[in-house]
């Protein structure tokens, strides 16, 4: 059982909060993702857990044990770091079997998984090797291999693959994701890529500013952003945001200048924000662009149509603010056509503009 809980877990540098009183459960074997853009504390986080940093309030525990003051050590966990760390005077067969081999295993057994850890990430022809003698991507799989190897029950991953082409990234995105399954470890896996959190994650935290914002399974973090800021960090395109404001009319909101019926419910979770402002969220897939009017449609002009293989990216302007829209491949949208957008009702999310909150 290797369940991660943190209470309010804080670490300062100076003035600057760089984990500001987090507090996340993580069940044992849940494959966690930490996501967020630059310098938003998810290292500083996931080293806090690891015991390389001292925090400074709060409490971890990893299974049933109070960890806040153990070494790294003795909390039972490895990790692969975003400088990926590996020995210089070792070969990449010593590196990937060093846990195994302070934990005294059997010769046999290191090398058996020192083998398979090896296949794994592609580099089983390069064990006689030293760092020195690898590219930045393979030193970088060393790393990953090491702490595979191990078979601990706890597995914290900062950015493991950032110094991968885009090929075997992909590939292996998939296979650490099989592997790791079958390992049952609780895995903490920090990256700023949202396409390999959305692919890999059970749950993803998106952090900003030393807070987790939200903590959602991927496909609810990708539909149901918690904020403005989630919705436009996720997705490609990220998420459209159009300004909504009062009608006159509790029933519609005006979306530039034109009525958007609300259902009862809608305007009923809406009632007492009209006059505040309000963003209409809504993603490029959930839009059908049509080339006539119709009841609830919002009129719209194209501005640019990027052929995209599986589908046309249209962008769109919609009174003054623009958005992009997913088309089919064999419709022929050009720029500076008239269109009109209907919107998907059920995937509208509404937010505050004040706050950048979703109404829920
Ligand atoms: N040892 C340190 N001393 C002072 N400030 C630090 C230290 N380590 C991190 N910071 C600051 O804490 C904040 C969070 O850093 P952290 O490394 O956790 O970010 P990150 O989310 O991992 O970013 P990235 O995606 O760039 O790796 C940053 O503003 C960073 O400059
Ligand atoms: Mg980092």
């Amino acid at each position: 059982m290797a369940e991660i809980r943190l209470e309010q877990v804080r670490k300062v540098f100076g003035d600057l909060v760089a984990v500001g009183d987090v507090s996340l459960t993580i069940p044992d074997r849940e494959f966690m993702v930490l996501l967020g853009p630059s310098g938003c504390g998810k290292s500083t986080l996931l080293r806090s857990i690891a015991g390389l940093e001292q925090v400074d309030g709060g409490r971890i525990f990893i299974g049933d044990r109070d960890v806040t003051n153990l070494p790294p050590r003795r909390r039972g966990i490895s990790m692969v770091f975003q400088s990926y760390a590996v020995f210089p005077h070792m070969t990449v067969f010593d590196n990937i079997g060093f846990g195994l081999t302070m934990q005294r295993r059997p010769e046999e057994e290191i090398r058996k998984r020192v083998q398979a850890a090896a296949e794994l990430l592609h580099i089983e022809d390069l064990l006689k090797r030293y760092p020195a003698q690898l590219s930045g991507g393979q030193r970088q799989r060393v790393a990953v291999a090491r702490a595979i190897a191990i078979e601990s029950q706890v597995l914290l991953m900062d950015e493991p693959l950032s110094n991968l082409d885009a090929l075997l990234r992909l590939e292996m995105r998939a296979e650490l994701k099989r592997l790791l399954n079958e390992l049952n470890t609780t895995v903490i896996y920090v990256t700023h890529d949202q396409v390999e959190a959305l692919s890999m994650g059970d749950r993803i935290a998106v952090m900003r500013h030393g807070k987790i914002l939200q903590c959602d399974p991927p496909i609810a973090v990708y539909n149901n952003p918690a904020a403005h800021f989630i919705g436009s960090f996720i997705g490609n395109p990220p998420m459209n945001f159009l300004t909504a404001r009062p009608a006159g009319d509790k029933a519609a909101v005006l979306v530039s200048n034109t009525a958007f019926p609300l259902d009862t419910q809608t305007a009923g979770r809406l009632q007492g924000m009209n006059g505040a402002g309000l963003w209409l969220g809504i993603r490029a897939e959930n839009i059908e662009a049509m080339t006539g009017p119709a009841e609830g449609a919002l009129p719209a002009r194209v501005l640019v149509v990027e052929p995209l293989g599986s589908h046309n990216l249209l962008t769109v302007q919609v009174g003054d603010e623009q958005l992009k829209v997913n088309a089919h491949a064999d419709t022929t949208f050009e720029a500076g056509q008239e269109i009109w957008l209907r919107l998907s009702r059920e995937k509208i999310r509404w937010l505050d503009k004040n706050t950048g909150l979703a109404l829920v």
